[in-house]
């Protein structure tokens, strides 16, 4: 061993913090998140959710307020969930121009639209009083053929109430190609499709159920989301398929349990690649920061970070506003 040893140094480049920065090949950008939020149906006040710490389901106006700090913080867009004040077994608050998404779609798009992506989640189980993500069959099991229906008449209300694109989570087959076909027979064929491609029937929705009021009265959702210990491969059919079917922006979902999924997207398609940093990701962080155990901020950003180097160009977060000013 020569008395130089080691010429490689790696450590060089870690020396100070403006090297550290200057090399540093994963910078995630306010532009690069969307910020998931909650609006309920007739309630005075914001009510925050119990298992995710600030967040809240918003009132009207406590959404404008938010969507303003976000598009002020630099994010790149919104999704805005519903939840009505009356549910039944079709989710008809889903389609209706006067339900409580497409009021607030209205409301946001006017205030923040012309700053960032006002974008609406597409689904049933926000509307629907099984709390299921279709239309059931008298067995009680999803029909995927009525639930398709019921989506493109949802994304087009959707469309005309202004959501600039619009984001199909139910899982159901072909759910992209009827949403397109609604959408170009209305007059919006530039709104573009962000397809929830691969989503996993996953333990990290936990929160959100308590945030969209929309836990399934009886079953689960693994007969359309995917099993986590199914083949990468399913996750690439159902990309594919997705893509064939018109998607023009493809998503992961969860995040930080599949970033293998979010690189083998990155590595495959030729769309924008999202992925979802869900619910339980959030309140895993936010829990074990309020127990004094985990550095938040640290760790919030490095969560970011690991989802970005994975492959997702754009990253949905409940800390969207937060991550954005501190970028
Ligand atoms: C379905 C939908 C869900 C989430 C986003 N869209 C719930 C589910 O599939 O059970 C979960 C988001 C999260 O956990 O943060 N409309």
């Amino acid at each position: 061993m020569s008395a130089e040893f080691p010429v490689a140094r790696p450590r060089r480049l870690r020396r100070n913090a403006a090297m550290r920065r200057m090399v540093a090949g994963t910078r995630p950008h306010p532009a690069d998140l969307i910020l998931p939020m909650f609006v309920k149906e007739n309630i005075d006040e914001p009510a925050p959710v119990a298992s995710m710490p600030g967040v809240f389901q918003h009132t009207r106006d406590s959404l404008r307020k938010a969507a303003h700090e976000a598009a002020e913080a630099g994010v790149g867009g919104l999704i805005l969930f519903g939840i009505p004040a009356v549910k039944d077994a079709r989710g008809s608050a889903g389609d209706d121009p006067d339900g409580i998404l497409q009021v607030a779609l209205r409301d946001v798009s006017a205030e923040v639209g012309d700053t960032l992506v006002v974008m609406a989640d597409t689904c049933l189980d926000e509307f629907t009083d099984h709390g299921h993500c279709g239309i059931l069959t008298d067995a009680g099991d999803v029909d995927n053929d009525a639930t398709l229906e019921r989506y493109a008449s949802i994304a087009v209300a959707q469309a005309r109430a202004g959501s600039q694109m619009v984001a199909p989570s139910g899982m159901m087959d072909g759910q992209v190609g009827a949403i397109r076909a609604a959408l170009d027979a209305d007059g919006f064929a530039d709104v573009p499709i962000l397809a929830y491609s691969a989503k996993y029937a996953s333990a990290f929705y936990g929160p959100f159920r308590d945030a969209a009021e929309c836990a399934p009265r009886f079953g689960d959702r693994s007969t359309h989301q995917q099993d986590p210990a199914g083949p990468l491969e399913e996750a690439l059919r159902e990309v594919r398929l997705d893509l064939a079917e018109g998607a023009d922006a493809v998503m992961v979902k969860p995040a930080l349990a599949y970033l293998d999924v979010i690189r083998q997207f990155r590595d495959t398609v030729d769309v924008p690649v999202a992925a979802y940093q869900v619910s339980g990701e959030y309140a895993m962080i936010e829990a074990a920061a309020a127990n004094g155990w985990v550095d938040r901020e640290r760790m919030i950003m490095e969560s970011i970070v690991a989802i970005k180097r994975a492959g997702a160009d754009l990253i949905l977060t409940y800390w969207a506003t937060e991550v954005a000013r501190a970028l």
